[in-house]
């Protein structure tokens, strides 16, 4: 599998999110080096991290749609949702000593990708508009800085 390569077409403009969509597309390029054996991390624990990281940033972004108000919110997490159980599907499926580790990085990157360009880029400019709200009331304050902790812990 190729490595997939980050293009600026897929930035959100949300800085917290495009991080964080990057450090997946980091993860799967690293799943792939692992595989080639290239890594010193093993396929196990990248496809570990990945998955418990990719869920937690499904969370986070979720949280930012519903601090905005973002009518499809619901929607959107129901899309997260049913992911997400593919994905655990295919970790379990390698946890049980499949080799799935290509079609693991695969579909996460391709549904990821896509995802992006279409449900993600949704809801951009609602949440960009709360989030400028938020970080420029003080009342609000660490309101980000605390649902990164809450959803990543020492990660986000
Ligand atoms: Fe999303």
């Amino acid at each position: 599998m190729a490595h997939f390569v980050w293009s600026s077409d897929l930035d959100t403009g949300i800085d917290v999110i495009d991080d964080q969509h990057r450090q997946i597309i980091a993860m799967i390029n690293g799943l792939e080096d692992a595989r080639r054996g290239v890594s010193s991390t093993t396929v196990a624990d990248i496809i570990e991290q990945l998955v418990d990281y990719t869920i937690s940033h499904f969370a986070f972004e979720e949280s930012l749609m519903e601090e905005a108000g973002y009518v499809f919110c619901r929607a959107h997490k129901r899309v997260h949702e049913v992911f997400i159980k593919r994905v655990e599907s295919l970790r379990t499926r390698f946890r049980e000593g499949e080799n799935v580790t290509d079609e693991l990085g695969q579909t996460l990157g391709r549904w990821l990708v896509s995802h992006i360009r279409s449900d993600d880029r949704n809801y951009v400019e609602v949440v960009n508009r709360n989030l400028k709200k938020i970080t420029s009331d003080h009342s609000h304050e660490g309101w980000l800085a605390r649902a990164k902790r809450t959803f990543f812990g020492r990660r986000g």
